[in-house]
């Protein structure tokens, strides 16, 4: 796969853009928006171009034609999109609620004529707050260590005691792709046998880009949800939707609509982003066996080594809107307008990140954008830190070095949808 390594290879015309956006700063950023697969140790490498020195601060996507489903998403693509790829501005946009909102973010639901909302992502402070308060209480450290925890170590010591003495796994299908579900599924409660639909569901919502399939599966979950949180309302449990529903926030329960709209939410952000991480570390580790070698002999960078796969990974860029107008880096900024922040490009930005492209699990205040920053850093990080710690931990206590088996394609989307089968072999001693 060729990619665009200049500006020149990615301006285009774009006669129904904005008129207050310049004609030179419009481009067509798709490449770098995890849908184009590559073959690269480093799968991310061919966007660090885009915040070059030479780069403007601001370029505009071009309008897409994607419509209502980009605009349900948050993207807003359908007039384009500002994008930002240097560190300092990904990190304002993040941080700066004065000129920046999330309101309305990944509100698939309005596809099927659902009028609440994505809870806490899709909300701004101060409305916001009371939310992420009431969810940080089990979500946090402690909490993880207490519930989830003994669960991550049960599962995955029968995950990885299934496969040791075979000497092979389908990374990517059979263990990435089960592990964090699992887990998931256990601390809201869910009924294990909802696996496959869940999974079929959700690939329709986020990566099947026809409106009919996405409709069709976000009647399907809603469905479930509600008739989940039904039964949890007559039967509670202590699991987390359980605490959910039956939750109060400022003196008063939860109405319905802030009911789903949390259990919702956290169902699409749960389910398949710490399987797509995980592919991409195991990838990075078979092709580069000189991380598994440093891991395994310092079992004290294990903690560093996960905040640099997810620096090295960033699956997923993210959006904002402007709240009002303003003037930025020399542009005009029009209340509305959408932005796109290019984790991919920002997470190896030279001017905060020495050696950007290397994998160091020694970096210091390794403060990358994967879990994005601001009010709406990924309330699911230490579930997911966790989760890929012990991983490792584990990983490395029963099998040896791994590598790729011979022959297997190790394509990947440099994003979310990341790896579909990654065949690792090992030998059994
Ligand atoms: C490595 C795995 C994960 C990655 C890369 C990831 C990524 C993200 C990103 C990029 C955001 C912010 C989106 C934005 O600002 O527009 C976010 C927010 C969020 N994530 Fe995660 N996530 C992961 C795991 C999880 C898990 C396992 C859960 C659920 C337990 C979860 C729940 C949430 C929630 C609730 C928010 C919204 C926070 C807020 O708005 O205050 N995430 N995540």
């Amino acid at each position: 796969m060729n990619f665009p390594a200049k500006l020149d290879d990615i301006r285009v015309d774009a006669p129904d853009a904005p008129a207050h956006v310049p004609k030179d700063v419009i481009v067509d950023i798709g490449f770098a928006s995890g849908g184009v697969p590559n073959d690269l140790v480093d799968p991310y490498e061919p966007f660090e171009w885009l915040n070059g020195q030479d780069i403007p601060r601001l370029l505009y996507n071009a309008p897409s034609g994607m419509g209502a489903m980009a605009a349900a998403a948050g993207g807003g693509m359908s007039n384009g999109n500002w994008v930002a790829a240097h560190y300092e501005d990904i990190d304002r946009i993040y941080c700066d609620n004065e000129h920046f909102s999330n309101k309305g973010t990944a509100e698939f639901q309005r596809l099927i004529g659902e009028t609440f909302p994505s809870i806490p992502l899709g909300l701004d402070p101060p409305e916001h707050t009371k939310y992420r308060m009431f969810l940080t209480q089990f979500l946090g450290p402690s909490t993880i260590t207490r519930i989830m925890e003994p669960r991550i170590r049960e599962t995955l010591d029968e995950m990885i005691g299934e496969i040791a003495d075979k000497g092979e796994v389908d990374m990517a299908w059979d263990f990435a792709r089960v592990f964090p579900v699992r887990i998931f599924m256990s601390m809201m409660g869910f009924p294990k046998e909802m696996f496959d639909d869940f999974l079929e569901w959700e690939w329709n919502i986020l990566h099947s880009n026809s409106l009919e399939k996405m409709q069709w599966a976000l009647r399907n979950v809603l469905a479930f949800l509600r008739g989940f949180i039904a039964e949890k309302e007559k039967n509670p449990d202590d699991e987390l939707t359980s605490k959910i529903i039956h939750g109060t926030t400022q003196g008063r329960k939860f109405t319905e609509d802030e009911k789903i709209g949390m259990v919702w939410f956290l169902w699409l952000g749960g389910l398949d982003t710490v399987a797509a991480t995980i592919s991409q570390m195991y990838r990075r580790m078979a092709m580069q066996p000189e991380i598994q070698t440093m891991l395994r002999g310092h079992p004290e960078l294990t903690n560093g080594a996960v905040d640099e796969f997810l620096r090295t990974q960033p699956i997923l860029n993210t959006g904002r809107r402007a709240l009002k107008d303003f003037e930025w880096h020399g542009m005009q900024i029009k209340a509305g307008d959408s932005f796109t922040a290019l984790n991919v490009a920002g997470n190896f930005d030279a001017t905060r990140f020495a050696n950007p492209r290397e994998f160091d699990p020694t970096r210091r205040g390794n403060r990358h954008f994967t879990l994005v920053g601001g009010v709406h850093s990924c309330l699911g990080g230490h579930l997911a830190r966790r989760e890929l710690r012990l991983l490792l931990d584990m990983w490395f206590a029963r099998i040896p070095e791994f590598r790729v088996k011979p022959g297997a394609d190790t394509t990947v989307f440099p994003g979310l949808m990341s790896i579909r089968n990654l065949p690792l072999v090992w030998d059994v001693k």
